[in-house]
């Protein structure tokens, strides 16, 4: 799984490409015009009133651009980012150390957030809600909780689950940004901007290619234009051109929907297994082999929303729409009907 292409997971050498190729203002930023929008106002509010932003949290698939927006609104508040993951706190007294080192309008990103352990996750709740840091000193019966004050932080969580966010936890953000995949136009718009950083020349046809086999996701976006860069240029003179870019894509094999093997794996398991579906995601997993949480949090998302795969009570089934993807008959019935006894 981690030498995939077109996986959304950060791989070996996306870091130096992500530094370079990460928009730094909020105008840079391509898409998520929803979530951009809801930004931009509540950022200007709380600069006017010389107050922290209210606590964001970030929720979608991996590699839609979660981190990147984490770092321009730091930068937009004038504060610094403070990066730190759910599994990376261990203990309470590890984030109250990070907690008490940060200063007025820092941001706190804490990727992952679903991952929190209770215990830690406790210290959180004062702290977003009153800037306040509870500890206890002494033991026993002379225990005494006493109150520190924090500095005005922004807290941003991410997390590809938002189902398993605790409600305590998830009441305390004030501002919820859901984060979708890209449409073909904006791919196109960030793959063209990544080339002129990159200094690689690339036609209009060819973008458009990338952008279309890219899953709607910028991190696969930019890892396709550099292998397709390094193609054009042993193959082709250098200038990436469609013809180029469809030779590269088809060794690289990702098709034209921009599914790789797992997710051709995945139609096929249950059309030609599973008669079509339903079939239980735990089944479905195990049976081509992958992890139930990357089928989860990176396949299944991208073939539900593109309408290739339905979400049941009871599985997943496929739609005619894989069975043309693949070439096999669509016996047709699967689908949900609709009932009124439902
Ligand atoms: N709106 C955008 N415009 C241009 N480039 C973008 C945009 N969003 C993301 N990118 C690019 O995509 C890459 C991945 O983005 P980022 O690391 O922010 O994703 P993420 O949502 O934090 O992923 P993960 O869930 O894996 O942490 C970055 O290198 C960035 O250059
Ligand atoms: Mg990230």
């Amino acid at each position: 799984m981690e030498d995939r292409l077109i996986t959304s997971f950060n791989l070996e050498g996306d870091k130096e490409n992500e530094l370079s190729l990460r928009p730094t203002k909020l105008t840079e930023y391509i898409g998520q015009e929803k979530v951009k929008g809801k930004l931009q106002i509540f950022i200007k509010a709380a600069k006017n009133r010389s107050e922290a932003l209210d606590h964001v949290l970030f929720y979608g698939p991996p590699g839609l651009g979660k981190t990147t927006l984490a770092n321009i609104i730091a930068k937009e508040m004038g504060g610094n980012l403070k990066i730190t993951s759910g599994p990376a706190i261990e203990r309470a007294g590890d984030l109250a150390a990070i907690l008490t080192g940060l200063s007025d309008f820092d941001v706190l990103f804490i990727d992952e957030i679903h991952r929190l352990n209770r215990a830690v996750e406790e210290i959180l709740y004062p702290a977003m809600e009153d800037y306040a840091l509870d500890i206890i000193i002494g033991k026993g019966a002379s225990a005494k909780s006493i109150r520190l004050d924090l500095p005005k932080f922004t807290l941003i969580g991410a997390t590809t689950r938002v189902g398993l966010l605790t409600s305590p936890l998830r009441d305390r953000f004030g501002v919820m940004c859901p984060m979708e995949f890209y449409n073909e136009g904006e791919l196109k718009e960030i793959i063209t901007r990544s080339s002129r950083i990159l200094g690689a020349k690339i036609h209009d046809e060819a973008a458009f290619e990338i952008a279309r086999r890219s899953r709607g996701t910028p991190r696969i976006a930019n890892r396709l234009l550099k292998r397709v860069r390094d193609y054009a240029q042993v193959i082709g003179k250098g200038v990436i051109n469609e013809e180029l870019t469809k030779g590269a894509l088809e060794l690289l094999e990702v098709d034209k929907e921009g599914f790789d093997i797992i997710d051709n794996k995945i139609l096929k398991a249950i059309i030609d297994n599973f008669n079509g579906g339903p079939v239980g995601i735990e089944t479905l997993a195990y049976f081509i082999g992958e992890e139930l949480d990357t089928i989860e949090d990176v396949y299944e998302p991208y073939l539900l929303q593109k309408g290739f795969i339905m979400r049941t009570p009871r599985g997943r089934i496929a739609t005619e729409k894989s069975y043309l993807h693949l070439n096999r008959k669509f016996k047709g019935g699967n689908e949900p009907q609709i009932s009124v006894f439902d």
